[in-house]
């Protein structure tokens, strides 16, 4: 038979590389003999929303991986049983969502430094038998604010002490900010996040409870929205901030990426103030999980065309 002669793998092959020309995924199984792709996925409850998988299964396949990224609704009372299925179904690794950053730790091996002190997890590496929990939120998007402006010795302000806000307070200390003020309308949440980071950390902290509309004081460098304002359904509540206090020479940062355009940023946008959208710390925090997991350093460009396929 020629070497080229039509077989029934062969055209097999050739239909599916002519539906996708980027693909030697697909084809793998057919030509070679390995059928077993590397797993990864999500835990999260409201799983529908997460856009992550979209990114995540797009790098797979600009990398040429056979690896793939399951996206899973998970109650919080059957994450014991997802985390004991990924390690049986020998997963590599999998991210975590809201609600189980916190509870995740109980199934865990061990933690990196930063995910120790945050105390919560959103990126779990599995090494044989062990489950490793780091956190990649905050290091997401120190990554985006690093582009538009150094942290170190700066001057923040953080709106918010949920989970992340923890991440984003302890990447930004541990980078050398300066300064930081923590505003949060339960006051209880908001002192606690201030006394970690100042016990943690060598940045210098304090807390104002968020009562009103909040005047930003003019020597803040670095204000960020680490609340759930602006995510749906949350887009039209009151941001309460006096936004004359918003100072041109300011960098104005949501961690809210979908829509991207809050309305708090709009009005950081039009007080003259830089602004960052939450889409560069989503796009980041995957890169960071792919290369824990694939130890293959990715191509943030394929993320963005991802994010702007699904019009995010
Ligand atoms: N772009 C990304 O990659 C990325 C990554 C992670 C998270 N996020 C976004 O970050 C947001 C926060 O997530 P999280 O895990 O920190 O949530 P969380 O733990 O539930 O914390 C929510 C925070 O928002 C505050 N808040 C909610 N509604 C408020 C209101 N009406 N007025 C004032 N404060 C209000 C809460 O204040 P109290 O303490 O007073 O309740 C708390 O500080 C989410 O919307 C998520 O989409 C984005």
């Amino acid at each position: 038979m020629a070497d080229n002669a039509p077989t029934p793998s062969r055209l097999i092959d050739a239909k599916r590389s002519a539906k996708n020309k980027n693909s030697v995924i697909r084809t793998k199984g057919v030509l070679g003999s390995d059928f077993l792709s590397r797993l990864t996925g999500s835990f999260s409850t409201g799983a529908a929303s997460n856009p992550t998988v979209w990114m995540i299964e797009a790098a797979y396949r600009f990398h040429k991986l056979d690896w793939r990224y399951i996206n899973c609704e998970v109650n919080p009372e059957n994450l014991k049983f997802a985390v004991h299925g990924a390690k049986a179904m020998g997963w590599i690794g999998f991210n975590c969502s809201m609600p189980h950053k916190i509870k995740v730790i109980d199934f865990l091996d061990d933690l990196s430094d930063s995910a120790r002190i945050i105390g919560a997890v959103n990126t779990v590496v599995i090494s044989g038998s062990r489950l490793l929990g780091e956190n990649t939120d905050g290091k997401g998007f120190l990554k985006s604010l690093d582009a538009v402006r150094p942290v170190k010795g700066a001057k923040a302000l953080i709106f918010g002490a949920g989970g992340a806000a923890r991440a984003v307070a302890i990447e930004i200390a541990l980078a050398g900010c300066k300064e930081l003020h923590v505003v949060n309308r339960d006051p209880g949440r908001g002192e606690r996040l201030a006394e970690l980071v100042s016990s943690c950390t060598s940045t210098k902290t304090c807390f104002s409870p968020w009562l009103g509309r909040f005047q930003i004081p003019d020597d803040i460098d670095i204000v960020i929205n680490c609340t759930s304002i602006g995510l749906p359904p949350r887009v039209d509540v009151d941001f309460q901030v006096d936004t004359s206090t918003l100072l041109p020479r300011m960098t104005v940062a949501d961690v809210i990426a979908n829509p991207a355009n809050t309305k708090f940023l709009q009005s950081a946008r039009d007080r003259g103030c830089t602004v960052l959208d939450g889409r560069g710390m989503l796009v980041n925090q995957a890169c960071i999980a792919f290369k824990l997991w694939t130890g293959h350093e990715p191509n943030s460009e394929v993320f963005k065309a991802a994010l702007a396929e699904i019009a995010l």
